[in-house]
């Protein structure tokens, strides 16, 4: 059976763009990307995914509550009989509602190897904390920050003369691999 994917983003979108490119590869096997949700209207990344012709959504909060903003979200993902979301650059916490509705079938990346620096600017944080081993993780989502049971990593050395960009930038590298990769091991162990 085929496992229907939503993407959450919030920005350039090009951790959904490598799922959606490993999913057209057959690198993610019965798999399909059904929808991709934004809560910013101008992201970058909605555009990719229309010429993509992936189906998108725009559900803005527009100044309601966080709940009531995920009740919407919610209902569309009901609606549309998604089975596993991936977030990929969505800028906003998840309440015990959204988490609690999706247990176990939301994964996210980060660009730290967690526990380490979790939250915003992770790749300044490890910078600023002066260690030489960075990276990504891919990980499900729980009621803490970052801080659900991890499913896979990928390391990446931090190099002297380093900025955020560079660093930043050899991390998405490793992001794009290891994202596609990950979604993938989750599949397999679902579909056994
Ligand atoms: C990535 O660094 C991801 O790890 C973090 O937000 C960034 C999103 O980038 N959660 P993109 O929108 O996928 O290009």
């Amino acid at each position: 059976m085929t496992t229907r994917i939503a993407i959450l983003i919030s920005g350039r979108g090009s951790n959904m763009v490598a799922l959606a490119d490993a999913v057209r590869e057959g690198r993610i096997p019965n798999a399909e990307i059904a929808l991709v949700i934004s809560d910013q209207p101008d992201a970058k990344g909605l555009a990719i995914a229309e010429e993509r012709g992936l189906k998108t959504v725009v559900i803005e909060r527009r100044g309601r509550k966080r709940e009531e903003h995920e009740q919407e979200i919610v209902s569309v993902l009901r609606a549309e009989r998604i089975d596993l979301i991936c977030l990929a650059g969505y800028m906003r916490v998840l309440s015990p509602f959204f988490v609690d509705a999706f247990s176990l079938r939301i994964l996210n990346i980060h660009p730290s190897l967690l526990p380490s620096f979790p939250g915003l600017d992770a790749q300044r944080q490890a910078l600023e904390h002066g260690v030489k081993v960075s990276g990504c993780t891919v990980h499900f989502v729980d009621n803490t920050l970052d801080g659900g049971p991890i499913i896979a990593q990928r390391a990446v050395p931090v190099l002297d003369g380093d900025t955020v960009e560079s660093l930043s930038s050899r991390i998405l590298e490793q992001e794009h691999i290891l994202y596609p990769e990950a979604l993938a091991s989750v599949l397999a162990l679902r579909q056994q």
